[in-house]
């Protein structure tokens, strides 16, 4: 394999042109979510944790580098295969260096709910897009549990210290915006509460956290709550128990091969192991809805999470309406539906988006000035995106990724049924969800140069 080229800048500028069509398997790696869980949550049991299939991305990295800063051991025995021994809720250790988690706002923001329920100092710092990312919306809840900051960049970003609660307080919380970091942050440092901490969410998300714990043997119970929302209680200082993860392949990365295979015409590929919890499957639903021909073969349960493998085949997709109430189950994947949108018959308008805008990336203004920089008729209006598609895109335009993974992997996608080759200024970010996208796209026949 050879090493792609690194300009001036740091930076790895790629590009994706026309291919043929698509054909092969391809297993896309660890879940990113369930893997920084595993870590953190194997860290607060006595005992070792078993982990397989963790995706060895430059995200997780970081969080398994911060939880051996807190006294937990960690060790890789082979090729996605982990071990974690942990100390047991509220045990870790104050930890002597700066936890620096790179690109990865999940990891820093479980992470903050651990330090919290943790009677010391840590300080999380990350890259110029983590330093750009909200903060308070996990902190707020945290200090309302007993925490502290002690120092803070303006707006309550990265660097900060926080010291965590000598005495958790069990609370009930209401998030403000539908977050599955939020409600994961509460309830890892509720664990140490003596009592029951609640969290209440108007939108159903991301439920890995709390399925994870009951995995482990905490307690937690989980009710409907108004139309799509849910209440999680969760009773503290439970003994955790260790267990073995096998970790499935992350839907939010299988979504690049997914959407190549339905646009490059011919196009007939399997995709190996992805993981299908409703609250993640969003995107195939919206897929399905434009006319893509998606089979689940061999669907099943591992470890309490459904999973089956996608043959993929390229389809005419036409333009739809997607509801707003649908983005926590899609929310990594419109920037590849709107490249698959690109492809479509008809206007597709993707409804309230706001939270797109703090990602790695302000997602939303970046897609769309990805779109226009291709030929494609696109808008935003308010918090939605509307994109005009016409069943090929020109391509031809380099695309701005600003430090974002899911930027650069779907414009590549794009490139790859264009008329013209796609840029993308920097594909380095891959490698924090995504090693050998690359490779593995070029595998399946994908024209991808770097
Ligand atoms: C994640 C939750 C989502 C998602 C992120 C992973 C998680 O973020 O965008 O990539 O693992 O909990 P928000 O909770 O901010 O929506």
């Amino acid at each position: 394999m050879s090493k792609p080229a690194i300009n001036s800048a740091g930076a790895i500028p790629m590009s994706a042109s026309k291919s043929r069509a698509l054909s092969g398997r391809l297993r896309a790696p660890g879940d990113k979510s369930i893997s920084h869980r595993s870590l953190l949550i194997g860290a607060l049991t006595v005992g070792r944790t078993e982990i397989e299939g963790l995706l060895e991305g430059e995200d997780v990295i970081a969080t398994a580098k911060a939880v051996r800063a807190m006294g937990a051991s960690v060790s890789r025995e082979a090729e996605g295969r982990w071990r974690v021994n942990g100390l047991g809720v509220g045990s870790l250790l104050a930890p002597r260096e700066v936890l620096d988690f790179g690109n990865a706002g999940t990891g820093s923001r479980l992470a903050m709910g651990v330090v919290a329920g943790h009677p010391f100092e840590a300080v999380f710092d990350g890259d110029a897009s983590l330093r750009k990312r909200p903060m308070r919306r996990i902190l707020d809840p945290l200090m309302q549990m007993g925490a502290e900051t002690v120092e803070q960049a303006e707006g309550g970003r990265l660097p900060l210290r926080l010291r965590g609660a000598r005495e958790v307080i069990p609370i009930t919380y209401e998030t403000p915006v539908a977050s599955a970091q939020i409600k994961s942050a509460v309830l890892l440092c509720g664990l140490s509460a003596d009592g029951e901490t609640t969290v209440i969410e108007k939108e159903a998300t991301r439920d890995h956290t709390e399925r994870m714990l009951a995995h482990f043997g905490a307690k937690v119970s989980v009710t409907p709550h108004g139309e799509h929302g849910r209440k999680i209680t969760l009773r503290g200082r439970p003994e955790l128990v260790p267990q073995k993860i096998v970790v499935p392949s992350d839907i939010s990365s299988a979504a690049f091969p997914l959407v190549a295979a339905l646009i490059v015409p011919g196009s007939d590929i399997v995709l190996e192991n992805v993981l299908l919890n409703p609250l993640r499957a969003g995107l195939i639903e919206t897929l399905r809805e434009m006319g893509a021909n998606i089979e689940e073969v061999n669907r099943r349960d591992d470890a309490g999470e459904a999973i089956a493998d996608l043959r993929v085949r390229a389809s005419a997709l036409k333009g739809v309406d997607v509801p707003a109430a649908r983005a926590p189950s899609m929310i990594d994947e419109y920037i590849v539906l709107a490249v698959a949108s690109s492809f479509a018959n008809g206007e597709t308008r993707m409804r309230g988006l706001s939270e797109l805008r703090v990602k790695e990336s302000d997602r939303l203004a970046a897609t769309a000035a990805g779109l226009k920089a291709n030929g494609v008729d696109c808008m935003v209006e308010g918090d939605d995106l509307i994109v005009r598609g016409k069943s090929q895109a020109k391509g031809g335009g380099i695309v701005e990724t600003h430090m974002d993974h899911r930027l650069a992997m779907a414009f590549l996608v794009m490139g790859l049924a264009s008329e013209k080759p796609v840029t993308v200024d920097d594909g380095a970010f891959i490698a924090t969800s995504f090693p050998g996208f690359v490779e593995n796209m070029k595998r399946l026949n994908a024209e991808i140069s770097a």
